[in-house]
């Protein structure tokens, strides 16, 4: 039985294939088109998952698209006769979405009566519920999904059993926490889709003194929350989108009112310096996110009696409030699996119509994010030639694993930044030991090395260590794991001076846990690191310059080659820039070896 979820028209544009209750294949349309998230139709993420799975179209017997027209018609029919905009993006919506299968039949070059496969519509929040409840390893959870707004809700609670979920409540439009989040990002002059992480690394920054008028953008209600909506214009002329078009990044208008601006002054421009009042702001937004939540969730455990907890939607990115959920509510358990926004809905959809439509019981447990493309080392040993890189400046060598992983820990404990590129591309938003630029840690300066030569990013914005499983509890305050890199860990006192490279101005780390069974080869890597420097962590940060993470050979190289990294180790290719400094000081290219190969 082979399902297809697709998020299509959305951000994050994505498709998961899912055969006989097994995940075989999953992946954001923007890691092959190149635009970061990318909405639009996924025509190569299908095509991705339909190679990856060995099928054509017709092989598929059931298409799931996390969407339903018909839920909460009442209110979105009458939010279209008070907004003709939100009325044409309706009307737009539907045409769309009443096309996709014959968009599918064009993205795989197939003639559509050749389509078999029954289309199912799955609600929004029930996809993102279903893409943490039936990849989890919990057989009974309290779930909750949390985000801006899809199918009219912006969040919904539920309880998961089995191959079950039993939906408990939902919070509707316009009352949202995504909303609050991102039109406070956008007050504060982050103003790009997608820039709420970094306000996160902001607000560990400040204080939180603006906590009392934060509770009055964000009130509490018995359902959980409702926003001051005085301080947002989304209700009242709804909110400027463009996330139909694949080629572009989607774009989001302007949510908050003047009153905001009366409450809190002047909205930041985004050229403008960052003062202590803008991350004393941004402390007092994620402070109040945080009671809020913890508020919800102390009456969900209550509710339930569940032991664990399973995290989805938007909202399930933020890593210092999910960090924080064991210390404050009596869960003792939580998952958020890696692509937990909206491009996870598409594995959540496919998920949903096997077990809750089909009936299908559990088999599959996410145990680690590989789902995206692999390549043979053929294709690497191409995309070096193809770069002509064996024709001068680069030191190029073939090792067997073993040597590669005790030549790379070398090479990182020495000082050099390393292009890490290793089996299947990761799902979801974060690289984790795939395609990864890895440094180390134990050197303060090396987040301004990373900064000025790679990654051209804020300055306020912390890096993030991978480190072994079996060391967590040694350096952080728990031993809970984080495969995915969703939760930011306090390091324990006598370690805060251990890793001055990836810990937060608060004494965080936003961790990533190896497992061994779940990454050998990183996991391997680590520990060659540990035996030469002590420490079973690396600095871990997606392996890309301002765009999607690289997917292919071909983008690595030219990753590599754009930025200042040291080393780019693909599969068993080790590739290292020759340089050596001229008597002014310059880098100039010192020797070249050809493909030396040493088994
Ligand atoms: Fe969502």
């Amino acid at each position: 039985m082979n399902i297809l979820g697709i998020n299509a028209y959305h951000a994050n544009a994505s498709a998961a294939l899912v055969c006989d209750g097994q995940l075989v294949a999953a992946a954001e349309e923007e890691r092959f088109n190149r635009v970061k998230y990318a909405a639009g139709f996924p025509a190569a993420a299908i095509r991705y998952c339909l190679k990856a799975g060995g099928l054509t179209l017709a092989d598929l017997d059931h298409v799931a698209i996390p969407r339903n027209p018909w839920a909460r018609a009442g209110t979105k029919l009458l939010y279209s006769l008070r907004m003709p905009r939100f009325a044409r993006e309706r009307a737009k919506a539907w045409v769309s979405f009443a096309d996709i299968p014959e968009a599918l039949a064009q993205a795989s070059e197939t003639d559509p009566k050749r389509i078999r496969a029954r289309f199912h519509r799955v609600e929004h929040h029930r996809a993102h519920l279903a893409s943490a409840f039936f990849v989890s390893p919990f057989d009974r959870a309290a779930l909750l999904s949390a985000d801006g707004m899809g199918d009219f809700a912006s969040t919904m609670w539920a309880m998961g059993e089995g191959s079950r979920m039993r939906v408990h409540g939902s919070i509707a439009f316009p009352h949202s926490l995504g909303i609050y989040y991102t039109a406070l990002s956008q007050y504060l002059g982050f103003c790009n889709f997608g820039d709420e992480y970094k306000v996160m690394g902001l607000a560990a920054h400040g204080q939180p003194v603006y906590l009392e008028e934060f509770r009055r953008i964000l009130r509490g209600h018995r359902t959980g929350f409702r926003l001051g909506l005085d301080y947002f214009i989304h209700h009242r002329q709804g909110a400027e989108m463009s996330w139909r078009d694949a080629a572009k990044s989607p774009t989001l208008g302007r949510l908050f009112s003047e009153d905001l601006e009366a409450l809190l002054g002047p909205a930041r421009h985004s050229e403008a310096p960052l003062e202590q009042k803008h991350k004393d702001i941004a402390a007092s937004l994620q402070a109040r996110l945080e009671e809020i939540l913890f508020e919800k969730l102390l009456s969900l455990h209550a509710q339930t009696g569940a032991k664990s907890l399973c995290l989805a939607g938007g909202v399930a990115f933020n890593c210092a409030v999910n960090g924080k959920i064991l210390r404050n509510v009596p869960f003792e358990r939580i998952f958020v699996q890696p692509a937990a926004g909206d491009a996870g809905l598409a594995l959540g959809a496919a998920f949903y119509v096997w077990h809750e439509i089909l009936r299908q019981p559990r088999s599959f447990q996410m145990r680690h994010a590989s789902w995206g493309p692999g390549y043979s080392p053929c294709e690497i040993r191409r995309a070096i030639e193809e770069q002509r890189l064996p024709n001068g400046g680069f030191d190029i060598s073939e090792l067997a694993e073993d040597r590669i992983v005790e030549n790379t820990a070398r090479h990182i404990a020495e000082g050099d930044v390393v292009g890490w590129f290793a089996g299947r591309a990761e799902w979801g938003p974060r690289a984790l030991g795939n395609r990864s630029i890895l440094a180390d840690p134990r050197r303060p300066d090396m987040k301004n090395t990373l900064n000025l030569r790679t990654k051209h990013r804020e300055s306020f914005r912390p890096f993030a260590p991978s480190i072994l499983a079996e060391s967590v509890a040694d350096f952080f305050e728990t031993s809970h794991p984080s495969p995915f890199m969703t939760f930011a860990y306090v390091l324990r006192q006598q370690r805060r001076q251990a890793l001055p490279a990836a810990t937060h101005v608060d004494g965080t780390c936003r961790v990533q846990t190896v497992d061994r069974h779940a990454n050998p080869r990183y996991w391997s890597l680590i520990r060659e690191f540990a035996k030469l420097t002590g420490i079973p962590a690396v600095i871990n940060t997606s392996f890309n310059d301002s765009e999607p993470i690289v997917c292919t050979p071909q983008e690595a190289v030219d990753c590599f080659l754009r930025t200042h990294m040291d080393v780019l180790v693909m599969e068993n290719y080790t590739v290292r820039k020759v340089r050596s400094a001229d008597a002014n000081g310059a880098v100039g290219i010192a020797s070249r070896r050809i493909w030396e190969v040493s088994r």
